[in-house]
């Protein structure tokens, strides 16, 4: 995993942002997963920018989310469809056509996740794939013990993130319990991924899942196995890590990685 350590949520959301404009750029038909919450919003905020000011291109885009919310219309302003259209589809030239986001309404989910998967498929599989994090290490909704092998599917949220995500919500009540989510195993099979991450409240789960051992309790602790996961981190989300030193370093010198890894 690359590690990047950066000063503050400003400096993140840009450097996430600069990672899938180099991508959009270097293949204009990339396929692109995109998460939710409130982490990438200054990534969103900041391609916006880059399309707005420096003629970054989607309009051959295709883009995955990770999740939706089961039992939530497309129109709930607290949906993943809804967030994505207001944070970022409307603002860019991508064709809605090129759009995927699991649907929270759908009659058989199970059937709704295998065409999903197999759409990602008929895609050419994607790209780079953008990731938050939850506080008890997930990724998209693949809740502490999500199979490494799992695939898109519905889940059972922890207490923790309805918790979490009840800010967002009139009351804890109106939370769903239940999410269609990319697997862990679907994640894996992107070709290149970036997790964000910012703020106090995920210092400690950041230590555990870039510097502890791999563990399907904290399924982020997944990304160990990915040949190109970059992990970027505000200042106090890389509180708790131990080898900050090692990866400063490596910014650094970044003329030197370049000279001998090539990128
Ligand atoms: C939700 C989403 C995740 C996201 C997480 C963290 O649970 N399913 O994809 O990473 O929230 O959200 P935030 O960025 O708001 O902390």
């Amino acid at each position: 995993m690359e590690v990047i350590l950066t000063e503050d949520y400003n400096e993140m959301s840009k450097i996430s942002a600069g990672e899938i404009a180099r991508q959009v750029r270097k293949k204009p038909n990339s396929v692109i997963g995109l998460a939710t919450g409130s982490t990438p919003l200054g990534t969103y905020k900041e391609l916006i920018r880059l399309h707005k000011e420096e003629g970054l291109d989607f309009s051959k885009v295709i883009t995955f989310n990770l999740d939706e919310y089961l039992g939530l219309p497309p129109a709930h302003k607290e949906s993943y469809n809804f967030f994505m259209w207001e944070n970022l589809f409307k603002h860019i030239n991508i064709n809605p056509e090129n759009v995927h986001v699991p649907q929270g309404m759908v009659e058989d989910a199970e059937e709704f996740c295998e065409w999903y998967e197999k759409e990602i498929e008929k895609a050419g599989g994607i790209d780079l794939q953008l990731l938050g994090i939850g506080s008890d290490g997930h990724i998209a909704f693949n809740e502490p013990g999500s199979s490494f092998g799992s695939r898109t599917r519905v889940k059972t949220l922890e207490e923790q993130t309805i918790e979490d995500n009840s800010r967002f919500f009139n009351s804890i009540d109106e939370v769903p319990h239940f999410a269609i989510t990319m697997g862990v195993g679907t994640i894996l099979e992107a070709r290149k991924i970036v997790l964000a991450a910012n703020g106090k409240n995920k210092a400690q789960v950041c230590a555990r899942f870039i510097e502890g051992p791999i563990d399907s309790q904290i399924t982020a602790s997944a990304l160990q196995l990915h040949p190109h996961a970059v992990i970027v981190l505000d200042e106090a989300a890389s509180s708790q890590l131990k080898r900050k030193k090692y990866y400063n370093w490596i910014r650094d010198n970044k003329h030197m990685v370049k000279k001998y890894l090539g990128r």
